[in-house]
């Protein structure tokens, strides 16, 4: 080791590492290629993952959605379980697998990190890796003109949301209410199960935070849709003058089943909360990497309007970004942890492959991937009429309404695809539509085909059940 070298560069760059690290990633190479497609669970295994679920459920106070506990190894779209199956993973953790099960670039990410002195970073201290991630972040969200100038790094989406919020109070203060559309979701901390419209998510808990709802776009009349939430919004903003300091917007709404609004929508409301200096908070938890531009807002041309930005899921640690005016004084926002080390690591490889332009756009592999899905839904739905029903989503967030979309049928359907090897979710209403997250990232066209041919034959099952 020379005088001028790091201790970390010389550990990192050390034969007996860099050896090393070649065998485990020709290990993990071989053994993925293992996984080639769905199997069955292993019958020996059965009994003990169904005791493991249980004594599971019982400790975490309350049963798991999917009996899903997996193995910790995947290839790609396809996760095993530890039951010993293997399943396309359409859902990918609720959209946070991006580049699928064991990839081999967020491996190498990992193990850099892995190799590191903590398995934490936190406000007081932080590794260069964290500043890569902010810079890397901001450049992404102005590459086509926003103005943000700030990132603050954190571990939940919730709580990326609960720091705009603060900052958005504290810069607009005294105002103590916020704008939100119908069918948002924001997360699960307290402030947010109040932005949350859903009874459900906040029965029992006390009121927090006064919100001002207005309807989200209706594609069947665009027109009177805008008008229609232009109209709600005036009426808020005049009856409670300069007391609202953001209007949080979700531009794909994720829980509120997938529903886009459009460019002129968007636009005549931004411009209505710049008009009374109201901030505009683009929520892109859900929507990061999913449409055809990196951000929501990109995607439909807003980039002019973005006051706050929050990310998280697809870029692992989550992020409030800001422009200059929100800046905040010392102790506003701070948490002891900004991100795991690897997931800090692996942030940063996420946030490179969306600036390395193969992904978004017309031709991008968001774009390829939704257009095959859809094709798909099409031709179930031409040879099924009343099986799925759009509106399918937008770019990587899709959706359709199976059959009637009654909760029942739904989770039939969802229980059905996991059990003949397709994870997927629900969103809308209480479980009336059916989405995918799929790992854009890595998933092949011909898997994006067998998910399709498990789907119909699903569809075929729960079909006959219900006739
Ligand atoms: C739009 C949106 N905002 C906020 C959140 C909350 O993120 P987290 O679950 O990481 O706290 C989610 C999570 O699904 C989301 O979809």
């Amino acid at each position: 080791m020379s005088d001028d070298e790091l201790s970390a560069e010389a550990f990192a760059q050390d034969s007996r590492v860099r050896e090393a690290r070649r065998l485990l990633a020709e290990a993990a190479r071989d053994h993925r290629a293992t996984l080639r497609g769905v199997r069955p669970p292993r019958i020996e295994l059965v009994s003990g993952y169904a005791a493991t679920l249980e004594r599971f459920g019982a400790l975490r106070g309350g049963a798991l959605f999917y009996p899903y506990l997996g193995s910790g190894f995947g290839n790609g779209a396809l996760v095993e379980l530890a039951d010993g199956s293997v399943k396309f993973d359409m859902i990918c953790g609720i959209g946070v697998h991006y580049f699928g099960h064991g990839a081999p670039a967020t491996t190498e990410a990992q193990l850099d990190a892995a190799l590191g002195d903590t398995v934490m970073q936190g406000n007081l201290q932080q590794n260069a890796e964290s500043a890569q991630f902010v810079e890397g972040l901001l450049a992404l969200a102005n590459q086509q003109g926003a103005a943000l100038e700030h990132g603050f790094l954190t571990t939940s989406g919730a709580m990326a949301n609960e720091n705009a919020l603060k900052l958005a109070f504290h810069q607009h203060r005294p105002a103590d209410r916020l704008l939100a559309f119908s069918g948002a979701f924001a997360g699960r901390t307290l402030a947010m199960s109040q932005v949350t419209d859903n009874p459900a998510y906040r029965a029992g808990l006390p009121t927090s935070l006064a919100v001002d709802y207005v309807p989200f776009f209706r594609p069947d009349d665009a027109e009177a849709s805008t008008n229609e939430t232009l109209a709600a919004l005036r009426a808020h903003l005049a009856r409670h003058p300069g007391r609202h300091a953001a209007m949080i917007l979700e531009l794909v709404q994720g829980e509120g089943g997938y529903h886009a609004g459009n460019p002129a929508f968007f636009e005549a409301i931004a411009q209505l909360l710049r008009a009374h200096d109201v901030a505009v908070w683009f929520d892109e938890i859900q929507t990061f990497g999913r449409t055809l531009a990196p951000f929501a807002f990109q995607h439909f041309g807003l980039d002019a309007y973005a006051d706050i930005v929050t990310v998280g899921k697809t870029s692992q640690v989550c992020a409030t970004l800001f422009a200059a005016r929100y800046r905040p004084p010392p102790g506003l926002v701070s948490q002891t942890f900004t991100g795991a080390s690897t997931a800090i690591a692996v942030g940063c490889h996420v946030i490179s492959r969306f600036a390395a332009g193969d992904l978004f756009g017309e031709d991008g592999r968001v774009a390829q991937v939704s257009r095959r899905f859809i094709e798909g839904f099409e031709t179930i739905r031409a040879r099924h009429g009343d099986w799925v029903r759009g509106p399918y989503g937008l770019g990587a967030m899709l959706a359709f309404t199976p059959f009637e979309g009654e909760r029942e049928t739904t989770r039939a359907l969802l229980d059905d695809l996991f059990t003949h090897g397709v994870i997927a979710f629900a969103t809308g209403g209480p479980l009336a539509r059916l989405r995918f997250l799929p790992p854009v990232g890595v998933i092949r066209d011909d898997e994006i085909d067998a998910v399709l041919d498990i789907l119909e034959k699903s569809l075929a099952r729960v079909a006959a059940r219900t006739a």
